[in-house]
């Protein structure tokens, strides 16, 4: 690894995630909802981990994702590692999602429609097969 990619690495504190969650947003074709829905939910997601200081606090990162494929009654959201998806990703159910599941390792129930924790990790160190 490059002495840049480290750096970047550490100032992100990328070690130290806990919790990703991505959005559906900005997209190059808006299906899930329109580009004003979605960079709104944006914004707010950014502003509000920002407040709270979750990247530092919780290890909590976000991403800006082009599309999740589902395509409908979104803004869609993702948070692994509970691998939990939501619709309808609001300000407003963005700011539930972020009290009760971020905070409070509650998923918020009503805005789940699919559940998929991803397998435990491979051992890609170890060389077995
Ligand atoms: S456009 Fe949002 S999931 Fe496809």
């Amino acid at each position: 690894m490059t002495a840049i990619l480290q750096n970047i690495t550490m100032q992100l504190g990328i070690q130290q995630i806990q919790r990703h969650i991505f959005l559906c947003c900005d997209q190059t074709k808006p299906k899930c909802c329109n580009r004003e829905t979605g960079l709104e939910a944006w914004d707010y997601l950014k502003k509000r981990l920002r407040e709270l200081d979750l990247a530092a606090t919780h290890g909590i990162f976000r991403s800006k994702v082009n599309c999740l494929q589902i395509c409908h009654q979104g803004p869609i959201a993702l948070v692994y590692p509970e691998g939990i998806w939501y619709h309808s990703c609001s300000p407003e159910n963005l700011e539930t999602i972020i009290q009760q599941h971020l905070l409070l390792n509650q998923p918020v129930e009503s805005l789940i429609f699919c559940r998929h924790p991803l397998p435990a990790p491979i051992d890609i160190d170890s060389g077995s097969t």
